[in-house]
């Protein structure tokens, strides 16, 4: 009789992982108070509390709360004055957002490969990719682990580029006891249902220079100015304000962020610490200067070769059996379809869109990452107990063992 759960045998695990969002009176009694109070967007107290709180948290002097991480990405490049048509180094091993978002901002994503230990942007990929036209560099603190952010603000400084920190994955997150979001010039954080910190939807921007901060908020607020009448307006602005709705639940959700990230940080240890023992299954290396990782994700390589041969995609389909939720995660940004052919989209400039030409490139790293390796667990799962990451050894113990059943 077949032993793993993919052929009929019984799963490791029937219970659930921890459900997300978490949430409980204290997000009840803040929206009741926005509720009552009748004071639902524009007058209200609660979202310059949260951009308060928030930058108070990370360290940084300002924030700006806004609609979404993607629109923070926008709004920090918009307000870097990065002029239109240059090029922004980044990682292709991310949320397509990190790219569409320069697009949005009429600029060229130029794609660098990844270190292969940690995922994060490869400092030495970034400096040999800097040309003329490169003006900026937005590194990715991937799945909650910090990019080398002194190596990169060292050749930002040499080069003279803007660093936006994309830290859509990394709320607390530090490298070398400073936190990220405080790297950069400016840094886009996000509150999607998924994240760390949610209210649904929801993003802020943080900087530490008023004139960047002013500039942002002004981009977010249909370009009014913070001193001008409501009906003056300066510069070309969107309006991506949050609601007091939304504000009101990530104050609340803020002040359950450290409890909750040393519990991911230590499930996170000790999950390194099993897995560590297997052949073929090798968590992603956490950098020293990693002194805290937000662990948005877990991600770990998988070898087929050590599973007999075993793919990678019904590797994941068993462990998944076994009552295991896991995922394969990207791909490469520059393979996906909406980058295939950007000269038929009327909004770009064709003088823009000709410099998008991904056809020809190819990152090893990001690739392998993409297409063999990597294997994600969700950060609800280590709000589990040390038992529940006992069970997620069990189950790729079985399936080594059981293998057999699935070649
Ligand atoms: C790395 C990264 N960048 C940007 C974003 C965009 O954030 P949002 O979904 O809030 O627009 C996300 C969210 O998934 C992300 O993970």
């Amino acid at each position: 009789m077949a032993k793993l759960a993919l052929k009929g045998g019984r799963p490791v695990r029937e219970k659930p992982f921890p459900s997300w969002p978490v949430y409980g009176e204290e997000e009840l009694e803040a929206l009741k108070e926005v509720l009552e109070s009748g004071v639902w967007g524009v007058g209200g107290n609660k979202k310059a509390e949260f951009e308060k709180r928030f930058a108070e948290y990370h360290r940084v002097k300002y924030g700006v709360a806004v609609t979404n991480g993607t629109a923070a990405l926008e709004i920090s490049l918009r307000a870097a004055g990065i002029p239109a048509g240059s090029s922004v180094i980044m990682p292709a091993y991310t949320f397509m957002a990190t790219a569409t978002a320069a697009i949005y901002a009429n600029l060229v994503p130029k794609f660098v490969d990844i270190d292969p230990d940690t995922y994060t942007i490869d400092p030495s990929a970034v400096e040999a990719a800097i040309t003329e036209d490169v003006k900026a560099i937005i590194p990715v603190h991937i799945a909650g682990c910090p990019a080398d952010m002194e190596k990169i603000n060292s050749i930002a400084e040499k080069y003279n580029l803007v660093v936006v920190e994309d830290a859509c994955q990394a709320w607390g997150a530090e490298w070398n006891g400073r936190k990220v979001g405080s790297y950069g010039d400016l840094a886009a954080f996000s509150f999607q249902s998924s994240k760390n910190i949610t209210s649904g939807e929801g993003g802020i921007i943080l900087t530490d220079n008023r004139k960047l901060y002013e500039t942002a908020w002004s981009y977010s607020n249909c370009g009014r100015s913070m001193e001008g009448a409501w009906y003056e307006h300066f510069i070309p602005g969107t309006n991506c304000r949050i609601t007091e709705f939304q504000a009101a639940i990530l104050l609340a959700q803020l002040s359950r962020l450290p409890e909750q990230s040393e519990i991911r940080e230590d499930r996170a240890r000790y999950l390194t610490s099993l897995l560590s023992k297997i052949d073929g299954v090798t968590p992603l290396k956490r950098p020293e200067k990693a002194t805290k990782h937000a662990y948005h994700l877990y991600i770990f390589k998988y070898s087929s070769e050590a599973f007999g041969g075993l793919s990678r995609e019904k590797f994941r389909e068993a462990l998944v059996a076994e009552g295991i939720p896991c995922s394969l995660g990207y791909t490469p940004l520059y393979r996906a379809p909406a980058f295939q052919n950007l000269k038929r989209i009327p909004f770009i400039p064709k003088s823009i869109s000709e410099k998008m030409d991904y056809s020809e490139v190819s990152l090893p790293n990001t690739e392998r990452a993409c297409y063999k390796e990597a294997l994600w667990f969700t950060q609800r799962m280590l709000l589990g107990s040390r038992e529940d990451m006992e069970d997620i050894v069990a189950a790729i113990e079985k399936i080594k063992e059981n293998v057999d059943e699935l070649l």
